[in-house]
């Protein structure tokens, strides 16, 4: 197939460029760079050839034009913005971005018979959970506009497969991604990141003076947030994966985690183990938008697919994250 991958230079996007590097499609990346990579790309480039188109999802007449020139056969769509923070602060960068140029490509995808399209959706839809496992099927009621801006867009891509039932859709719901390929070649380059891992990494690295614990005072083992991480990698091959399943299936939506989670103080002891550096640590308020507790139920992808995920260790993830930093 010929596929577009939006935002394939960013974290997630270049990870999984990488996996369908080693298949067979014919490979286009659609990138900004505003947080996205280029190096990322060039070192990617070494393993075959794809090819890479530096635009913005905003430029609707140039998108029309690519699909016109180009025709796709899916979309692997990663780009947006991702920090909850900012999107508390500057909400309507989120819906610009997430949402409205998401209606866009898919109206593009609709217009252009491109009637596969994976999406990059998140455990932010659900919100603060009741429970504190949740399944596809548990309440989405996000909590801050960028899980807002998600769901807004899971439900484009749900009504726009029920009007046109041969545009087929994905819906992956990433619980917390992490960690960096394990040859140590490719990892996040993200600017000024704000995900605990990555942070963790920089701060033993000595690229960042302390790491700061968002809350103490949660209604968790030991007072902080509780998150599923889930190895890079293993999101990555979900989106080879869901390709397959398009096949032969109707659209669905999965979950993507591991099923169990670890909280913010155990994620800090085990970077400290794996790097053998015991960094500084300061406790601060409470970031506005942070649920207690997010963990996947992910036994629909393990039972409905072929996925199955080779990195569930938390000492590998942050060892993977420290090795990267370390190099990069
Ligand atoms: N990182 C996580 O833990 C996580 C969790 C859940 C969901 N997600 C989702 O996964 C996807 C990828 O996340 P990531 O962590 O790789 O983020 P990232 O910022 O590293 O990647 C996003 C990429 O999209 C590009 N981009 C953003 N807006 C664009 C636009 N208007 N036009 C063209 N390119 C644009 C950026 O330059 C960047 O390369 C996002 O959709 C995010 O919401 C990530």
């Amino acid at each position: 197939m010929k596929i577009l991958i939006t935002g394939g230079a960013g974290y997630i996007g270049s990870h999984t460029l990488r996996q369908f590097l080693k298949t067979s499609h014919e490979l286009y990346v659609l990138d900004n760079l505003s947080k996205g990579s280029q190096t990322s790309l060039e070192d990617l480039s070494r393993i075959r050839n794809f090819e890479f188109f530096k635009q913005d999802l905003s430029d609707f007449k140039g998108l029309k034009e690519l699909f016109k020139t180009q025709k796709f056969d899916a979309v692997v769509h990663f780009a947006a913005s991702i920090e909850v923070f900012e999107s508390m602060q500057n909400p309507l960068k989120y819906y610009i971005n997430n949402t409205a140029n998401t209606a866009n490509l898919i109206q593009t995808c609709l217009e252009n018979g491109v009637f596969k399209f994976i999406f990059s959706s998140t455990a932010a839809t659900y919100g603060e959970p009741k429970t504190p496992v949740v399944s596809e099927t548990s309440p989405l009621m996000p909590i801050n506009p960028y899980g807002k801006s998600k769901l807004m867009s899971e439900e484009l891509l749900r009504d726009a497969s029920v009007a046109f039932p041969e545009f087929k859709h994905c819906i992956l719901r990433y619980f917390n991604v992490a960690g960096a390929c394990m040859d140590f070649k490719l990892g996040q380059r993200y600017p000024k990141a704000t995900l605990l891992i990555k942070v963790a990494a920089e701060v033993a690295a000595g690229k960042r003076e302390k790491l700061f614990i968002f809350g103490e005072d949660y209604e968790t083992k030991d007072g902080t947030c509780i998150r599923d991480f889930i190895h890079v990698d293993d999101i990555s091959s979900a989106h080879l994966v869901a390709l397959e399943y398009l096949k032969d299936n109707a659209s669905d939506v999965f979950n993507v985690g591991y099923g169990h989670g670890f909280s913010v103080k155990e994620v800090i002891e085990t970077m400290k183990k794996v790097s053998g550096v015991d960094f500084k640590v300061e406790i601060a308020a409470r970031r506005a938008g942070d649920p207690s507790v997010l963990i996947s139920d992910a036994s629909k992808i393990r039972s409905l697919t072929s996925w199955q995920p080779q990195f569930d260790d938390l000492e590998l993830i942050c060892r993977s994250a420290f090795e990267w930093e370390k190099q990069c």
